[in-house]
């Protein structure tokens, strides 16, 4: 038995700090620095100079050759479904689990998310929940990439071009992962990337959106620059809105996206040494990466707990291992339980205009419900960047909280999660 839990007043099994994020040093201050000297801090005329030579650095370690940067990782994804031309009454698919912004940016858009369960395997979007939520007025699927892991692109793209849909990956879990070697964004028609402060490539906030075609990227462009046509004097042809990023957030992003690969490299060394340390652990599922994934990314290392063997749910589970000085978080809601959508908070056009198809209470999603309610722990990407003793001394935390699951379980019986 390795001792009493920190949460019941034991000794903590962590005393390491794990690594900060963002890295950063004096390259990201001069080259900010660089840009306020410059004068030119904002992001018209568009794209500026620092902002595609960061896109430029960007193609060249995801792939892809067509990308522009706007404001965040949301409203790439709005710009993708606009350029995309879908808008009012149509329908996009989205997977149960995820952030809540997969969903905001279709209903933005004016289009109706529909909401489809993840594979328990994987927690990624499910090939034949898709299929089944198909409808004559589906025109979008938007696969989101989680966990370390890849949604099924094969299956997913068959059933794209089987039903003439649009594929938006939602990325922002997924800078620098691959597909059988193919990059995470560049296999759909468009690939949204975040580079909010958490995110594993960061400019503080902002966005990336690879596009397949010059055609879909011309559009794009105009929707992030106000409508602007992409070449002087061009055509008018799209409504567009303010969504640009600007000098200052590409500055940082085309100094921290250098640091990119080796980071990515670094993380994903440890994530194969973390799936083997954790495989030994009882009552613990380890999520499968499917071998097609031929670069894994890590932003958040999910696995899955069976409260059956462990008496307790991930909720007490990552209270004990928060006390034990391991940052995890239970993850996402699933979709339905998000307040955000339901009609009455909101004066959206779509929810109000469409009250049965935001029908929580009559939506099946047993996957998605299990993980959010039960199961599914987030592990932070600064384990994967502590080396071998930064898993270990994580893996030690977990196994003691399994050791000590009855104590654990018996304290949250007598006063619900300490
Ligand atoms: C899965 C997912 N999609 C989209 C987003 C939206 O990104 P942003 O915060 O840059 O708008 C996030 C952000 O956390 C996310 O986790």
């Amino acid at each position: 038995m390795s001792g009493k839990l920190a949460i019941l007043g034991g000794e903590k099994a962590i005393h390491n700090t794990y690594p900060a994020w963002p890295v950063h040093d004096e390259r990201e201050v001069e080259a900010v620095a660089e840009v306020i000297r410059s004068g030119n801090w904002g992001g018209y005329p568009f794209p500026g100079p620092r902002t595609r030579a960061f896109l430029n650095k960007f193609l060249e370690f995801q792939g892809g050759a067509y990308a522009i940067m706007a404001a965040n990782g949301t409203v790439t994804m709005e710009i993708a479904l606009r350029a995309a031309g879908i808008g009012w009454g149509d329908e996009v698919i989205v997977p149960a689990y995820t952030f809540q912004a997969t969903a905001a940016a279709p209903m933005a858009a004016g289009a109706i998310p529909v909401i489809a369960d993840v594979d328990a395997d994987n927690y990624c979007l499910d090939p034949k929940a898709v299929e089944a939520a198909i409808t004559p007025r589906t025109r979008a699927i938007i696969p989101v990439h989680l966990g370390s892991l890849m949604a099924d692109m094969d299956a997913i793209m068959e059933i794209a071009e089987r039903h003439n849909l649009i594929v938006v990956e939602d990325c922002a879990h997924a800078h620098g992962a691959q597909w059988r070697g193919q990059g995470a964004g560049t296999i759909g028609h468009f690939g949204s990337f975040s580079l909010q402060s958490s995110k594993i490539l960061t400019s503080g906030e902002g966005g990336v959106l690879i596009c397949k075609t010059q055609e879909l990227a011309a559009a794009a462009s105009a929707v992030v620059n106000c409508g602007r046509p992409p070449v002087e004097n061009g055509e008018v042809t799209i409504l567009g809105a303010n969504f640009r990023s600007s000098e200052l957030h590409a500055a940082l992003a085309g100094v921290q996206v250098e640091r990119l690969p080796e980071q990515t490299r670094e993380r994903e060394v440890m994530v194969a040494y973390m799936d083997e340390a954790l495989s030994e652990v009882p009552g613990i599922r380890l999520l499968r990466p499917d071998p097609r994934i031929t670069r894994r990314a890590v932003y958040r290392y999910i696995f899955a707990i069976d409260p059956a063997v462990w008496g307790v749910d991930h909720k007490a589970a990552c209270a004990a291992l928060d006390a034990e000085g391991l940052d995890s978080w239970t993850g996402y809601e699933a979709m339905n339980h998000y307040e955000l959508f339901q009609p009455r908070l909101s004066r959206l056009p779509v929810p109000t205009a469409h009250p049965e198809r935001f029908n929580f209470a009559e939506m099946n999603l047993p996957a998605a419900e299990r993980a959010c309610a039960h199961e599914a722990v987030w592990l932070d990407e600064s384990v994967f960047r502590a080396g071998r003793e930064g898993v270990d001394q994580a893996v030690a935390a977990i196994r003691k909280v399994y050791e000590n699951r009855v104590e654990l379980a018996q304290a949250v019986r007598l006063h619900g999660v300490p």
